[in-house]
């Protein structure tokens, strides 16, 4: 028996969006709405000590992925976790550092048949779902997400943050049967991943790939698209009827050939794309993507971009959200009043 219960889309004003009908009110999160712009989180986080104790302490968690929803009227929360948490639990050391961000320690030609997953370390994660699930209001719905194998497989090849991933193409391209052995030990355990988000109580899933539009046309297709199709294949297979998200960030030029083969009901569109555009190229319902450094910056220009995104998508599926994660310079106000203006905007 399916344990999940499949959700009821009438109740939620972001699951409507995928029934395709007429909204007169446009759902709105926010990528990263839990974070370090926040002050409480910045207290729960100092005094639990690393951000991976926060991502695997049930408790801690799901407090976390509430604190913004006690600020502001948000449609959704997205669970408290990382994308790089699958890595973890194929037993990657993942270390967070301060100033540059993760740091992985995989060394590609020695380790790629030592890897082995094991989903008992996800655990938690699950049960701070199903503790959020318990307390979120009916009306709000509740997303969970992972990495897309590329986004993670760069992080795993590279061992670190960077803007380029170099080293990582450059591998994939000298070794294209391990890269396809390492995208497919990747794609088992997200499919695996998101199940057990939706039987713990998520409702909407978000594959996030950040570095899909680094690709050459060919690695994108093989690297990008066709994992990601397999996967949203596979997941609509083993719980129908979940909405799945997906944001293949930077893709310019290729959403139409995404939203046609990869079979999502929604794209989320990155802020350097233009939004407009994408909506020309594609049907299915679009999340995004006001910039979040003018979110941080320039108060008065956020209320005239989201606007603008409202007013484009006025007679389409559309949520509102940003092009990026919040930054954690953004001011609490500034978040504040975004929320307020598109909550309150009739289309
Ligand atoms: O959106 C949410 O509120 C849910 C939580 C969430 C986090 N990371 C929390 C986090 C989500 C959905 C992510 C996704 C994620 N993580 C992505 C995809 C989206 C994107 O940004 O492109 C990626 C690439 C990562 C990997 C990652 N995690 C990086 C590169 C970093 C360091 C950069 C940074 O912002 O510090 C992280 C750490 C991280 N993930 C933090 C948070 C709140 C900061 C941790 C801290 O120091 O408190």
């Amino acid at each position: 028996m399916i344990p999940y219960n499949a959700p009821n889309f009438s109740e939620k004003k972001l699951l409507s969006t995928f029934l395709h009908a007429h909204q007169a009110k446009v759902p709105i999160w926010l990528m990263r709405q839990a974070g370090r712009y926040l002050p409480e989180y910045k207290i729960l986080r100092a005094k639990t000590g690393s951000f991976w104790q926060c991502c695997f302490t049930p408790s801690i968690a799901a407090e976390i992925t509430l604190q913004p929803l006690k600020r502001f009227p948000l449609d959704a929360a997205i669970i408290f976790s990382d994308i790089l948490v699958i890595p973890h639990a194929y037993g990657v050391k993942v270390l967070f550092d301060e100033q540059n961000g993760p740091i992985l320690n995989f060394n590609q030609q020695a380790n790629l048949s030592l890897l082995r997953y094991d989903p008992a370390i996800l655990e938690p994660v699950y049960q701070a779902i199903t503790l959020v699930k318990s307390s979120l209001p009916k009306t709000t719905s509740l997303i969970g997400f992972a990495g897309a194998p590329w986004t993670l497989a760069a992080y795993m090849l590279e061992g670190k943050s960077t803007n380029l991933f170099d080293k990582a193409k450059l591998w994939g391209d000298q070794h294209p049967k391990e890269m396809q052995q390492l995208l497919g030990l990747l794609e088992a355990a997200i499919v695996s991943h998101c199940v057990a988000q939706i039987d713990a109580g998520c409702e909407v899933i978000q594959l996030f790939d950040s570095w899909a539009g680094i690709l050459s046309t060919d690695q994108m297709l093989h690297w990008s698209l066709e994992p990601l199709k397999r996967i949203v294949r596979n997941i609509k297979q083993l719980r129908p009827g979940i909405p799945i998200l997906v944001f293949p960030r930077g893709v310019e030029g290729f959403y139409g050939l995404y939203a046609s083969h990869v079979g999502m009901d929604g794209l989320s569109i990155g802020y350097e794309t233009s939004l407009s555009a994408v909506a020309k190229e594609v049907s299915i319902p679009l999340q995004g993507n006001l910039d979040p450094n003018l979110l941080a910056e320039d108060l008065d220009q956020v209320l005239v971009q989201a606007k603008i995104l409202l007013d484009l998508m006025k007679n389409r599926p559309y949520i509102f959200n940003l092009g990026h994660g919040v930054l954690p310079h953004t001011p609490i106000e500034h978040v504040a009043a975004l929320v307020e203006f598109v909550t309150e905007y009739q289309a």
